[in-house]
């Protein structure tokens, strides 16, 4: 099986021993704490997962500062984004100190983690923006992912965590939320060797659904995760819960039996395109996927990256060897009225834009919102319905 990222077995932060858990609650009841930001939450859960591997806990400000410039931190482990646990105040805390993290996305705020503050760090707002620059190729305000990230506060608290929980993440998705190292003991058990893993923050339209079908034929693989972030997305996109529902109901009726796993991951969408694509296939690598499959513009939002960015950053930025797992280049995929199937729009070089049917996604909401079913060659019925459904019970409420 495909080895983790830089180890050579899993080193989830979850505390799984009942009785080290037991003993770790008693004593964050009698630490100082703090309510961590979402994205420093989410981090925790990554963490606790497996996914972020071999990370030990949240990173100081040199490899903070190091990541964002080169994807290496300061001891030259590759990794693609800083994973940060930013505060507005370290007032009571200092280096050296336990503090239990709490989770500021569940009532009452309960303690997520506890983690041992090596270094308490204020950022400059210049140094911020350096990062911000270097992780979204763009420090514009008005982009979700630069917005959260100058949001949340100047000071880094750094160190290993220890992870008591999963957030919301395992109570709200039962069946959906799993943590790498169960993804990983699922795929040995059903014996797949090849791998394909789909990310995805949208219910799945035919597109979706044939690049998974696609990659698994081209490739010949065993099967194929579909892993769908389940944390915080930005306003007018689709709710977890409904994805999760359409993407069930696509895979049970159009994929044939136990050839794919519906799973998500506990994660604030960053819309970081290329730099995200690549934690995307770090976090693959650790759960046990061969493949990552990256299409057109992959967790890109308005018009900050060019279409095929994410792709690129692999071979012109990834140094050969940092991650084992491997890319499918998807082009844009979209059904051909000429050929009556989906198809890769670069290997249909008769066709003109007519010939596809094209949507945005922006198109596809309003026609929901006005309680107009995209056609089945955009969507599948099944899809369709359970979609309108939730936008007729959004214009009702
Ligand atoms: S993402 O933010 O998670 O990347 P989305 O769920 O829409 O967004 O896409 C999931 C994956 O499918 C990404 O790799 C994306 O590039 C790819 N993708 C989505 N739609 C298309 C399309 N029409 N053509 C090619 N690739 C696509």
């Amino acid at each position: 099986m495909i080895k983790p990222h830089g180890s050579d077995h899993l080193n989830p932060l979850y505390v799984s021993d009942a009785a080290a858990r037991a003993a770790l609650e008693q004593e964050a009841a009698s630490l100082p704490s703090v309510v961590v930001s979402s994205a420093a939450a989410a981090n925790a859960v990554m963490l606790g997962g497996g996914y972020f591997n071999p990370l030990t806990g949240y990173m100081n400000l040199a490899d903070a500062l190091s990541v964002a410039e080169s994807m290496q931190t300061a001891d030259g482990l590759f990794f693609p984004v800083p994973v940060l646990n930013v505060v507005e105040s370290a007032e009571g805390l200092s280096a050296g100190s336990r503090v239990a993290l709490r989770d500021p996305n569940v009532d009452g705020q309960p303690v997520l983690a506890v983690m041992t503050v090596e270094a308490i760090e204020t950022a400059s707002d210049a140094q911020f923006e350096q990062m911000a620059a270097a992780i979204f190729a763009t420090t514009d305000p008005s982009h979700p992912g630069v917005a959260a990230f100058m949001g949340v506060g100047r000071v880094l608290l750094s160190g290993s965590i220890e992870v008591l929980n999963f957030s919301y993440f395992a109570s709200d998705f039962p069946d959906t939320f799993r943590t790498a190292v169960e993804i990983r003991d699922e795929i040995a058990e059903r014996g797949w060797q090849k791998v394909v893993a789909f990310q995805t923050r949208n219910p799945m339209h035919r597109a979706h659904e044939e690049l998974c079908r696609m990659a698994m034929e081209r490739l010949a693989a065993d099967g194929c995760v579909v892993h769908m972030l389940l944390g915080k997305l930005k306003q007018g996109d689709i709710p977890a819960a409904v994805r999760d529902a359409s993407i069930r109901t696509m895979v049970d009726n159009y994929f044939l039996a136990n050839s794919v796993m519906v799973n998500g991951y506990g994660f604030d969408m960053l819309y970081a395109g290329p730099r995200e694509a690549v934690l995307h296939a770090l976090f693959r690598q650790n759960m046990g996927a061969t493949h990552l499959i990256v299409g057109r513009d992959h967790a890109g939002v308005g018009d900050y990256y060019g279409a095929f960015d994410a792709q690129t950053i692999f071979t012109e930025q990834v140094p050969a060897g940092a991650l084992e797992i491997e890319i499918f280049n998807a082009d844009h995929t979209a059904f051909s009225k000429k050929l009556g199937r989906v198809v890769m729009m670069n290997e249909a070089p008769d066709h003109s834009a007519e010939d596809f049917i094209l949507l945005s996604g922006t198109k596809v909401r309003e026609m929901l919102g006005n309680g107009i079913a995209p056609p089945p060659e955009f969507s599948r019925p099944e899809v369709a319905q359970i979609l309108m459904d939730y936008y007729q019970s959004e214009a009702a409420s």
